[in-house]
């Protein structure tokens, strides 16, 4: 299916493609509802500005929209990843005389990932404004949402901020603007868990900089547009900085059902205690599910069994990748069932250097749990229940 060019606001359009099928991206992270590449394209009364492009695989859905387009003065390049900048040697080889506009660390980049020749760009300091005629656009850096050279571009006469991936969701859809905000809440909380929720330090800064614009409109390079900008803008504002959940993440592996056992045990006694739990297996998992979870995990308890001589290997990938995305999380202990020994505790223990946890007591059981290792799991559980009530976590 292609989309033809779409009306957004007198003189504004939304360009792009919708990726129906996409289901893995950056051969990682799963899009499990496809995903949309948007451009945008501006005609102030004297300028053309086209904002971003397409993925290289739907650089032909672009072009065919900008048949028909007399000229193009800026291709400004919010974020240097080919998703959004692929398609730009198309369009300059279409319209030669466009100048690339980018923060001075874009340029290098899209030099090196496109080859880019050095004389097409156009570099602008953070705040500056570009006049495209009637309609003018300020330029704002944003780094790390979710690259370094990161920015935005607010059209103040319109009051439309065009936020690239800060904002976005992975949804293939027909719709111009956002209709069902359930699930775009979903989709948008899974992206910021599987790119940005490392960054949150500076994408706090990034937030409170935006504060700054009267912002009536966001429009993302993924997803549909917010034309009620407001309760996106408070979701983001709660998994940068809001406090973790009275909740415990549990992802697990079960070889032949101990470390299962001892789980479900645990999971028991933190709901008896009060506590939220969500369990993972991860031989089934979608993990961009566990990363959506782990957004508001005050505690993580990986339960694994000791397999050849350490963690099972997908709660080493799991661990790896939480450690990667560095969530708000606060504690952190491991349960499991091993044979006869190995080096399960000490291994996963050095995989979370990133993680600012305190490690609770991990309860490792041999073969199938007794009863004095199920006592051990409601005394975690309790121990857990009473920290969350300490720090607070509702
Ligand atoms: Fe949608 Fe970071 O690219």
């Amino acid at each position: 299916m292609t989309m033809r060019k779409r009306k957004i606001k007198d003189r504004i359009y939304w360009l792009g493609a919708v990726d129906w099928d996409r289901r893995l991206f950056d051969s990682l992270i799963p899009l499990p509802d496809g995903t949309t590449y948007n451009a945008y394209l501006i005609e102030g009364s004297e300028k053309t500005a086209l904002l971003d492009t397409v993925d290289p695989p739907k650089a032909d859905e672009l072009m065919a929209q900008l048949d028909g387009v007399s000229k193009i003065d800026f291709i400004v390049s919010h974020h240097a990843e080919q998703d959004h900048s692929g398609t730009i040697p198309r369009v300059l080889d279409r319209f030669p005389e466009a100048k690339v506009v980018v923060t001075p660390k874009a340029k290098p980049m899209l030099i090196d990932l496109l080859k880019i020749p050095e004389n097409a760009f156009i570099t602008v300091e953070d705040g500056e404004t570009l006049s495209l005629g009637d309609k003018t656009l300020t330029f704002i850096y944003t780094p790390w949402v979710h690259w370094p050279e990161t920015m935005v571009t607010y059209l103040k006469e319109d009051r439309i901020l065009f936020s690239c991936d800060f904002y976005g969701s992975h949804i293939a859809s027909s719709d111009l603007f956002v209709t069902e905000q359930g699930r775009v809440y979903e989709a948008a909380k899974r992206y910021f868990a599987e790119i940005m929720m490392p960054f949150r330090n500076v994408i706090e800064k990034n937030i409170e900089k935006l504060k700054g614009y009267d912002i009536q409109m966001i429009a993302p390079s993924h997803g549909q547009i917010h034309d009620n900008p407001a309760w996106i803008m408070e979701a983001y504002q709660d998994w940068v900085m809001g406090a973790p959940h009275n909740l415990v993440v549990l992802p697990f592996v079960s070889m032949h059902g101990s470390t299962r056992q001892m789980i479900d045990h645990l999971a028991s006694a933190l709901v008896e205690n009060g506590v939220g739990v969500e369990l993972f297996s991860l031989p089934v998992t979608d993990i961009g599910k566990l990363a959506m979870s782990l957004v508001d995990a005050a505690t993580v308890v990986v339960g694994t069994p000791t397999v050849l001589a350490g963690p099972h290997p997908l709660t080493a990938y799991a661990t790896f990748l939480a450690n990667a995305l560095r969530p708000k999380v606060k504690f952190l202990s491991i349960i499991g069932s091993y044979g006869w020994g190995g080096k399960t505790v000490e291994t996963l223990a050095g995989m979370i250097p990133n993680l600012k946890v305190e490690v609770l007591e991990p309860v490792l059981c041999k073969g199938v749990p007794s009863v004095p290792d199920l006592k051990a799991l409601d005394r975690l559980a309790g121990t857990i229940a009473q920290k969350h009530k300490e720090n607070g976590f509702r």
